[in-house]
């Protein structure tokens, strides 16, 4: 029997026991839960649907779509609204991409057209729950569809956004523009010396002879004097220097908002899909392009990846070449640094401002190559203004291409340790922590980050190591791989570390569409202070990649009892020959290990760092080696993890330098 799909029920979503809110104050400090499941779930889309038609008999009422959007927005969502529409802001700052940036604008402005949805009586063999909830003619889903952009903007009730500070960033104005955006720095030679000498410090530099090439964008705009280009890397400064064959990847938004698949699906024997549309049918929700169904696989981001089309003033251009150091036995990374200064490049008005910076990456056939991304600050001055960092990562894999791509987020300063401290117990005189990390001026920025990998090759492989480790105020980042062909194998392995008054929330999205892909995810976060953390980790199989091998593990580990943190994995499964596993933990450093430490002689302050720093390890030794072991070792990125790991100590029993157990 062929099932139904219009029932929105059906979609198989298995969320872990975690799914819910933990907080170390309540007696339930640990949650541990691993399950193995073999699924086997006769689903998935054989034909569209045709059109529904009116039920006769039910005296239906054309909706004023307009006056029901204006009544059901709160003034939150109407802030919302005005804060994106002030971020696109005018002609003058519309970027460099030309027209990409007009059909980008025109994405946005333009809202989505609503499909009439007939509510079926109950007594109709089509009836379910869910289609009875709908209104007619309505949007879908509340938090979507009422927004008066074309791509649904952040929304505090949305799920994607749930855990996320979207009223604390709002608040702020961003909407300004660096001064001289979409035009080349210019350094005189003593600049170019202190800004290299900052960069080295700070961990965003890679000498000449240890890297292919590097790219330096100091506040978006592209600095040559810093970088070191080649034949594949490059940046782009304007529409003009577009190769014709990545206008059409340039213009993608990300998975689920871009009917156009980035390459084609076999499906059977001679058949192959395109389009999102295609793939599980509308009720499955991969969706309709362009509509509120496809919110499901697009983690809130395309309205911000349109944005950075939008407005971007630089693209981080590499094309590597097809076979390339394929026999060669020493592999040196690509490096990309985005750099950014207290005042964000603005001019003397004191708004803050927003950047755009972005990156198109394609992988040629059977080529090997490590990228790495780095977000670093330049400086840290008092006269800062809040800054907006919208960034858009796009990698495109061909077959057999291999790529390591480390991304590092060590941008936003460092946030105040032992927030955490009870006011009563701060000493008489002594200012409480909290009170000094509330005025950190890094605490108003956001720094988002849309990282799109697609997988458009058969047996094209992507390992990508994401550590967010940076002090703004609000971090989300959201990492995407899509495994469109057979074969494709995606490792997505991250760290986060949140403290002071921050919030972090990290998803990732791991979409298997190709048949007989792998993947394996470790996400692993530390929170601390009195912060924030979020993690959803959501892996999709499609009907059409059968044969899936899917593993994920998230472990949170929360270290002071101000902490919060939400772990919400997400299995959605429609092929039937799967095998899929997923664990997800929220714990305390555990009692166990700490008592086996301490059994063997260490003192409890030692024995928890080791814990921490083993904890952190585990990623942070997944990075390319050269960053790891970067400018000797004082400098290096173990060194500047280690600090910050030390600063996130609980207080009270003030950690003392520990060996970096796993780097
Ligand atoms: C990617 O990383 C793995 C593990 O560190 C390494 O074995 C492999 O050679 C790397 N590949 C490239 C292309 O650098």
């Amino acid at each position: 029997m062929r099932l139904i799909l219009s029932n929105a029920l059906l979609l198989l979503s298995l969320l872990g026991p975690s799914a819910a809110f933990f907080n170390t104050q309540n007696p339930i400090s640990s949650n541990r839960d691993k399950s193995s499941l073999h699924v086997s779930i006769g689903l998935g889309p054989e034909e569209i649907e045709e059109e529904k038609q009116l039920v006769p008999g039910v005296d239906y009422e054309v909706p004023d779509h307009e006056a029901y959007r204006t009544s059901r927005r709160s003034k939150l969502d109407e802030k919302c609204d005005k804060w994106f529409g002030a971020l696109l802001a005018g002609e003058e700052d519309k970027g460099i991409l030309g027209s990409l940036a007009d059909d980008a604008r025109k994405v946005l402005i333009t809202p989505v057209p609503l499909i009439n949805e007939i509510e079926l009586p109950k007594d109709d063999p089509e009836w379910t729950p869910y289609v009875a909830t709908k209104l007619p003619w309505t949007p879908l889903t509340p938090a979507f569809g009422l927004e008066e952009f074309g791509l649904p903007v952040p929304r505090r009730n949305a799920e994607t956004w749930r855990h996320f500070d979207v009223a604390g960033m709002v608040e702020q104005d961003y909407s300004g523009t660096p001064e001289g955006n979409g035009l080349e720095l210019e350094f005189t030679d003593e600049e170019v010396a202190t800004t290299r000498a900052n960069l080295q410090v700070k961990g965003g530099w890679l000498p000449d002879d240890e890297c292919q090439a590097r790219l330096v964008y100091i506040n978006g705009r592209f600095a040559p004097q810093l970088s070191q280009t080649n034949d594949f890397v490059s940046n782009i400064g304007s529409a003009d220097e577009v190769p014709e064959d990545m206008k059409s990847l340039l213009g993608r938004l990300t998975d689920g908002f871009t009917d156009e698949l980035a390459a084609p699906v076999p499906v059977g024997d001679d058949d192959f899909w395109t389009s999102f549309k295609k793939l599980s049918g509308p009720n499955h929700n991969v969706g309709e392009a362009i509509s509120q169904f496809a919110v499901n696989t697009q983690q809130g981001t395309a309205c911000f990846a349109a944005l950075n089309t939008r407005r971007t003033g630089a693209v981080a251009f590499v094309n590597i070449p097809e076979g390339h150091d394929k026999d060669e036995e020493n592999k040196k990374p690509i490096l990309i640094v985005n750099a950014v200064t207290s005042n964000g490049g603005a001019s003397s008005d004191s708004r803050g401002v927003s950047f755009h910076p972005r990156c198109l990456v394609v992988a040629g056939e059977d080529s090997f190559s490590s990228l790495v991304q780095s977000c670093v600050d330049l400086d840290s001055d008092e006269a800062k203004v809040s800054t907006l960092y919208n960034g858009f990562t796009q990698v495109f894999l061909k077959k057999g291409a291999q790529m390591n791509h480390t991304f590092l987020e060590e941008s936003g300063g460092i946030p105040v340790g032992g927030v955490e401290i009870n006011d009563d117990d701060v000493e008489e005189g002594q200012e409480k922590p909290r009170d000094i990390e509330a005025r950190r001026p890094e605490l108003k920025d956001t720094h988002l980050e849309v990282i799109d990998v697609q997988a458009m090759g058969d047996d094209a492989s992507y390992d990508g190591i994401l550590l967010s480790v940076g002090g703004s105020g609000r971090i989300r980042i959201a990492h995407s791989v899509t495994l469109l062909r057979p074969g494709s194998h995606a490792g997505v392995k991250g760290f986060s570390l949140s403290a002071g008054a921050q919030q972090t929330d990290i998803k990732t999205n791991i979409h298997h569409i190709g048949q007989a892909t792998t993947s394996e995810q470790l996400q692993k976060n530390m929170i601390g202070g009195r912060s924030t953390g979020s993690f959803k980790g959501r892996i999709r199989v499609e009907q059409s990649a059968q044969q899936t091998n899917s593993e994920q593990l998230a472990r949170t580990v929360l270290l002071s009892d101000r902490s919060r943190a939400w772990a919400v994995p997400s299995l959605e499964i429609i092929a039937d020959d799967v095998s899929c596993t997923h664990g997800c933990t929220v714990s305390d450093l555990s009692e166990e290990e700490l008592f086996y430490l301490r059994a063997r002689g260490l003192d409890r302050t030692l024995a928890r760092n080791l814990l921490m720093y083993g904890f952190a390890g585990e990623i942070c030794g997944l990075v390319d080696p050269s960053v790891l072991e970067a400018v000797g070792s004082e400098k290096g990125l173990q060194q500047r993890v280690i600090a910050k790991l030390e600063n996130i100590v609980p207080q009270g029993e003030r950690a003392i330098k520990g060996d970096f157990q796993s780097v």
